[in-house]
């Protein structure tokens, strides 16, 4: 088996995903972008690659465990997984329908759950899993499914990391701030520059310093700790809640 430890990461096609597959290359990973949108996905990992950085691409829908199972089963060992692909959209609470929360809910959390569980099942070593919660987890307004997906997120850790700590597999989870990636880059410009202006500094933060956090929980040398939430939000956590 190659000594080259496999990263693989989930919505690894833009934002925060894909600046964790470049960070986790850089470090040293061989690393699997993952993503739906295999269009983006395939001009990613070949940018990635063009800069000399093990990377290759596989097209997953992580609600489907066949195409997750596939994923995993091309590589010969499965080291760390990050599970960063997920969705947000805004509903007031009065309005949002069974509908929207269920998607929510499908992408966020059981699209975080079988990637974690069929990577953990090919762990024969031990690992790493980080989950991608958010701020959000706290609380807020206008995206009650959101909250509750995050906040599950959380919850799921916990108990994965408790169940997996005596193979020797560390499960923590990454809480960012509102950070500057597609996903809120889709709000209204106006929308998106009142919300930076509630960040601390009033400014969003970079995929890059959420990626640093992942990578942080991802290398060997960190795989004492597990159990954990981290946020990466410049500290608006501890007040100043509004999204
Ligand atoms: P993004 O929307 O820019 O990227 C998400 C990626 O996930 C996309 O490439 C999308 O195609 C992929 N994806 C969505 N559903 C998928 C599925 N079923 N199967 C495979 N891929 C799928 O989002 P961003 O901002 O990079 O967010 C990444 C994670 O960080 C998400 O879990 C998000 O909830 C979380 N987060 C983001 C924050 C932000 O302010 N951007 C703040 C806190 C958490």
């Amino acid at each position: 088996m190659s000594d080259t430890e496999v990263a693989f990461v989930t919505g690894a096609a833009q934002g925060i995903g894909l600046a964790t597959a470049e960070r986790l290359a850089q470090d040293g990973f061989r690393v699997v972008a993952m993503d739906r949108n295999a269009q983006r996905l395939q001009h990613e990992a070949a940018r990635l690659s063009g800069l000399g950085l093990d990377v290759v691409a596989a097209t997953v829908d992580v609600c489907d465990r066949a195409s997750v199972v596939a994923a995993l089963d091309a590589q010969a060992r499965v080291d760390v997984m990050v599970c960063a692909a997920g969705i947000y959209n805004d509903a007031r609470f009065l309005d949002l329908t069974e509908d929207a929360f269920r998607r929510m809910l499908d992408v966020n959390v059981i699209g975080t759950f079988i990637p974690a569980q069929e990577a953990a099942r090919r762990m024969s070593e031990g690992g790493r899993i980080v989950t991608i919660s958010s701020r959000g987890a706290l609380g807020g307004t206008r995206f009650a499914h959101y909250v509750s997906s995050k906040a599950a997120v959380i919850g799921l850790t916990r108990a994965m990391a408790m169940e997996l700590r005596d193979r020797r597999i560390a499960v923590n989870s990454v809480a960012p701030g509102f950070t500057d990636t597609p996903m809120t880059r889709s709000a209204p410009p106006e929308m998106f520059a009142a919300w930076e202006q509630l960040e601390p500094g009033g400014k969003a933060a970079t995929p890059d310093l959420i990626a640093n956090a992942i990578a942080f929980f991802a290398a060997p040398s960190t795989r004492f700790i597990t159990v954990q939430t981290l946020f990466v939000d410049g500290g608006k956590s501890l007040g100043g809640l509004s999204i």
